[in-house]
């Protein structure tokens, strides 16, 4: 069989991807995910993927297809794919990557063609860094065949396909991350004794600000600093990616954007209520596409507030506030660092269980390949 590969630039209306293509784009990432995890929770519909490809001023997209050469405009002539995001604002040395090719078109050289379109599409615009992740289900391997990350702790069985490919292609494993899920409802009398627990070790500086959607204008300036601890303060392991820029019109197009894709947000935040400060927030995601599942995204609390059971309120509260608003909403999955230990403390607390494991992979310019 013969395939063909291109690159387009989604970045200022250059290239659009059409119908037929979001829709082989969204069976890609459908069966890849049915068949390694056994659900397509985090799969995408071609309306998201379609918001997905839109550009924004903090980053530029780039997609690279591979099709097979003689079929026509159809889904199914999307064989295999590379998704890729280019920061523009701060880490303007790097460019995140996903490459997956379809099951049954594996083992021809397709992910080596589109690793190769990353790499030059990378270098290209400058940049020395592609980070890049594989999913894999939770297994014991022999101490033989377990490749350990960089920094951190967990590690992933060097027999399997993602995990060979990456070494192969030169990705070095930076990371483990656990992804765990939360099925909903939380029974009343678990949630009260959490409370229990939480409240007294909080005290009285601190209460708790609730807001679905958009962050209210008059929270943003605080929300900001929060999202860039977020960027620096969460476990990377020795990645090489940085402090973000976050300012009010990044913002706004973020959350535009995450409304366009069909995510709500439902947030929680902590105030310090001698300074009128919020120090922590964690948020929850829903999906109109999917509205039994709900991603748990950012939680964080400020350096100077820890140590007073705020991460473990925040996400109580916002559980509840979710059980509230969106009652249909059956699991809630969340991504932590494996060595991220008190995240991984309070979310088992709160009933979060290990469903997956998730290599975070990079590729770094060498000496050799400089110019
Ligand atoms: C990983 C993936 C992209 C590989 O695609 P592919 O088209 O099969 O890759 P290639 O044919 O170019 O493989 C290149 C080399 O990688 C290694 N490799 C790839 N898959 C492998 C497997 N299942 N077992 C062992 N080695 C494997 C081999 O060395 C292979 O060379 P060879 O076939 O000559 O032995 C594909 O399996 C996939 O989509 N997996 C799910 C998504 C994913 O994990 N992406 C990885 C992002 S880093």
């Amino acid at each position: 069989m013969e395939y063909r590969i291109e690159t387009l630039d989604l970045a200022g209306g250059a290239a659009a991807l059409q119908p037929w293509q979001l829709r082989g784009l969204a069976e890609l990432e459908r069966e890849h995910q049915l068949g390694l995890l056994g659900h397509d929770d985090f799969a995408r519909d071609p309306a998201q993927i379609a918001a997905w490809s839109t550009n924004r001023s903090s980053v530029r997209r780039l997609i690279v297809l591979a099709r097979e050469a003689t079929a026509g405009p159809v889904p199914g002539a999307i064989v295999g794919a590379a998704m890729m995001d280019l920061p523009l604002l701060d880490n303007t040395h790097m460019a995140w990557a996903s490459v997956t090719v379809r099951a049954a078109h594996r083992r021809r050289g397709l992910g080596t063609a589109l690793w190769r379109e990353v790499w030059a599409a990378t270098r290209e615009d400058g940049r020395t860094t592609v980070i890049a992740d594989t999913a894999h289900l939770p297994a014991q391997a022999p101490a033989e065949h377990r490749v350990p990350p960089a920094t951190g702790t967990g590690y992933l069985d060097d027999r399997e396909g993602p995990t060979c490919f990456a070494r192969t292609m030169g990705l070095a494993l930076m990371q483990v991350e656990r992804q765990s899920t939360q099925q909903l409802p939380i029974p009343a009398d678990h949630l009260a004794n959490l409370r229990t627990r939480a409240t007294p070790a909080v005290g009285p500086d601190y209460d708790l600000v609730q807001w679905t959607g958009a962050t209210p204008p008059d929270l943003v300036p605080d929300y900001l600093r929060l999202l860039t601890a977020m960027s620096t303060d969460a476990p990377m392991g020795d990645l090489d990616y940085h402090e973000e820029a976050w300012d009010a019109g990044r913002l706004l197009e973020a959350e535009q954007a995450a409304e366009r894709a069909g995510r709500r947000s439902l947030t929680t935040a902590a105030r310090h209520l001698p300074s009128g400060a919020l120090v922590g927030y964690t948020q929850i995601q829903l999906d109109t596409y999917k509205p039994q599942m709900a991603h748990q995204e950012n939680t964080v609390v400020l350096r100077d507030h820890r140590g007073h059971r705020l991460g473990l309120l925040l996400k109580l509260a916002n559980v509840e506030q979710l059980q509230r608003l969106a009652p249909q909403v059956r699991r809630v999955h969340t991504w932590n660092a494996a060595e991220n230990q008190h995240m991984l403390a309070v979310n088992t607390a709160l009933g979060y269980r290990l469903s997956s494991l998730w290599g975070a992979w990079q590729y770094q310019q060498t000496r050799a390949e400089t110019p």
